[in-house]
């Protein structure tokens, strides 16, 4: 207990709990739940639309009340004209998560409820991403495709009709889609609990997970993967980084410190697909890499690392990486701003003064 009856907590708010939730939790025996559910099953066996209407509502939805979920979802996902005017107006340097941030906080909203104004913003999250992408580039928008949740997005971001792929991307996407208190949920519950509206509170999320230490890792791993062109680089790439104290994207987590259930079930999924596309060279140097790191280091592979090469694998660009995270986690947020406000306490810590006192002007 600090001075004047105050809590004082770890730095980084390290294995503190602040709040109660029942979305999502990593149980007992390291395996993160949603709902009651392992993540991991959910990805084998389920669609994207099912799984995401669990983590917002609670629970698995009858055939009725999927069936108007996913046309939500799909009748939701077009922009007007006058957002993709404003995305041809983003610099030409834009990344795509940037522009996705500005062009969500100034969306026009059909919507009037906040919880289907924050499902409203999530529906459009792939045409967003998808649009900003293709603007920077020169290239028209995509059009419409029919099909799933998962099929319309990988559609969006490689321009390809591809029911398989899309299965694998969708496994992807429900593992990302919640995490409980992590930092981008964390930081949108902060803004929610100053009754804050949906879009600020949607905003300040993906402003928070485009960051390096959480979802910009995803997109960095690839610089140096794919400059390996041996497994035996292994050894020398992570010696290298971490004798130049560089931190290596895709390893350590606040919450995994052993294994990551996430990563696991990505790496099983690559094993099949690496089979599939004769690209299995990938594979084993990242499981060198990952061999590496828990040897010297002791840290596991969190779920970026073996993502960012299962994308690769499926063709889809290095810029979607971190979007596609923020697009899967928005149903996440959804789920806690709806839980923030109905049983709202302004989140609103105290802090240790370590500055000058006493002078006078
Ligand atoms: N490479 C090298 N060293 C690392 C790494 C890493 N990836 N991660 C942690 N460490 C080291 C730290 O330097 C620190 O070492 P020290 O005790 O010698 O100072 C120790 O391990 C503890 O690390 P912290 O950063 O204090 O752990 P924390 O729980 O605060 O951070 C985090 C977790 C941010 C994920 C961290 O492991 C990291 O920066 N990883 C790389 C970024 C990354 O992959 N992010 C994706 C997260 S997963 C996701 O968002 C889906």
């Amino acid at each position: 207990m600090a001075e004047n009856g105050l809590l004082e907590v770890p730095r980084g708010l390290d294995k503190v709990v602040v709040d109660t939730t029942s979305i999502a939790a990593t149980d007992k025996d390291g395996w993160l739940i949603y709902r009651g559910y392992k993540a991991t099953e959910l990805a084998a066996k389920l669609h994207f639309e099912k799984a995401a209407y669990l983590v917002v509502y609670g629970s698995i939805p009858n055939d009725a009340k999927l069936k108007r979920f996913s046309s939500f979802l799909e009748s939701n996902s077009s922009i007007d004209g006058a957002t993709d005017e404003v995305i041809g107006l983003l610099p030409m340097d834009a990344k795509v998560i940037d522009g996705v941030r500005s062009v969500v906080s100034m969306l026009p909203l059909r919507q009037k409820k906040p919880d289907m104004q924050m499902l409203e913003m999530a529906a459009k999250m792939p045409r967003i991403i998808s649009n900003c992408y293709r603007a920077k580039r020169s290239m028209k928008p995509l059009g419409c495709i029919e099909g799933n949740y998962a099929e319309r997005f990988y559609y969006l971001l490689t321009g390809k009709e591809d029911v398989e792929s899309a299965r694998y991307f969708e496994r992807l996407l429900i593992l990302y889609m919640e995490h409980e208190f992590n930092a981008s949920t964390f930081a949108l519950r902060v803004t929610a609990s100053t009754l804050a509206d949906p879009q600020a509170a949607f905003t300040t999320a993906l402003a928070t997970i485009k960051g390096p230490l959480h979802g910009g890792a995803n997109a960095e791993i690839l610089n140096y993967m794919l400059k390996m062109k041996r497994k035996s680089e292994a050894v020398e790439l992570v010696d290298r980084k971490l004798g130049n104290k560089e931190k290596i994207m895709g390893f350590g987590h606040r919450i995994y410190k052993t294994m990551d259930p996430r990563a696991q079930f990505i790496k099983g999924q690559l094993r099949t697909l690496s089979k599939s596309r004769k690209m299995g060279k990938l594979l084993e140097m990242a499981e060198a890499v990952e061999k590496e790191m828990w040897v010297k280091k002791g840290l596991p592979a969190n779920l970026d690392f073996y993502a960012a090469i299962y994308m690769y694998l499926l063709g889809i660009d290095e810029a979607f990486y971190t979007p596609i995270f923020a697009a899967a986690r928005s149903f996440g947020w959804a789920a806690h701003y709806m839980e923030q406000v109905a049983n709202n306490k302004l989140i609103r810590p105290d802090s240790r003064y370590t500055g000058r006192t006493g002078l006078k002007l």
